[in-house]
């Protein structure tokens, strides 16, 4: 179902935090949105899943107008957005496992999910989502106890649990170091590309939206200022998204890339040749 954005606004007393997005998202695509800082990128995915409220706009899933959805409807528009966050938000003192099948809590009732009962064929879902993920040895241990990089992989386990149709990542690399960044990006892009699920996800380095996503969105002052394929974002296109903020800095290379040395405005354009260089062997 196609997915669509129209004059989407979010505004916090006079700062215009999102403004007057409009965008059209076909089922199934790979969306990476960058932007310095402050550019809307975290709001804007919060009033897809509806934990900000949009000022004016409307939010499009096929015929329904998610910005209007309250009660039983908003859960489950909730439980189809599976949102994934640069801190995780697991339950720390709770065992991976029971952190990944309460991804299931939106598909059970009140009274089950109060008695914390799960079936086991929601175990067997569970364990098979963390067997995807390559973290099933963890399933017994308290997720607080995992490195981020696991934690994370935790966390889009528990979206899996969710069986969403759309999986929104706020920054979900920007903690990690590179190894795990790069199989945090690898489990979403197979999240897409196997399980034909849309995936938006904001990415605060520009190398990383380029490697892997089909379309890339560029956010400043709330705006859209780039929507395009990676091969389209020139550095002029780099420029207008990253070029000056509300407070006239310049561009800092620490919020396009992690890994590539950004001098010469040309060098934003050319293809990101290795984005992740692993310095360490995997950790099992
Ligand atoms: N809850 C909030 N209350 C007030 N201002 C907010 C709130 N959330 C975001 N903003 C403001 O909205 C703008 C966009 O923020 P945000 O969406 O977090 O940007 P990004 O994720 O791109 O860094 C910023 O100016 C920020 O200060
Ligand atoms: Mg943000």
């Amino acid at each position: 179902m196609d997915f669509r954005l129209v004059g989407l606004t979010r505004r916090f007393g006079s700062n215009t935090a999102v403004d007057s997005v409009t965008l059209d998202i076909p089922a199934g695509q790979m969306v990476g949105v960058i932007g310095r800082s402050g550019a809307g990128k975290s709001t804007l995915l919060r009033m897809i899943n509806r934990l900000a409220d949009p000022t004016s706009g409307s939010i499009l899933f096929g015929d329904v107008d998610v910005s209007k959805l309250h009660g039983k409807a908003l859960r489950n528009w909730q439980r189809d957005c599976a949102m994934i966050f640069q801190q995780f938000n697991l339950v720390p003192r709770l065992d991976v496992l029971t952190n990944v099948l309460l991804g299931r809590l939106n598909h059970r009732s009140t009274a089950l999910s109060l008695l914390n009962i799960f079936t086991r064929e929601e175990r067997l879902m569970a364990i098979a989502a963390l067997e995807r993920l390559g973290i099933e040895q963890t399933a017994l241990q308290a997720a607080g106890t995992l490195s981020g990089g696991q934690q994370q992989r935790v966390a889009i386990a528990r979206a899996l649990m969710q069986s969403p149709k759309m999986v929104l990542a706020d920054e979900p690399i920007a903690s990690l170091d590179p190894l795990n960044a790069k199989i945090v990006m690898d489990a979403l892009r197979s999240i897409n590309e196997n399980d034909g699920i849309t995936v938006i996800t904001n990415l605060h380095t520009l190398d990383t939206a380029r490697n892997y996503c089909e379309r890339i969105i560029g956010m400043a002052r709330g705006r859209v200022v780039f929507d395009g394929r990676p091969d389209e974002l020139t550095a002029t296109a780099v420029q207008e998204i990253y070029g000056s903020d509300r407070d006239g800095a310049g561009i800092d290379e620490t919020m396009t890339s992690t890994s590539i040395t950004l001098s010469p405005a040309a060098d934003l354009a050319a293809p990101a040749s290795a984005d992740f260089r692993p310095a360490v062997p995997a950790k099992a």
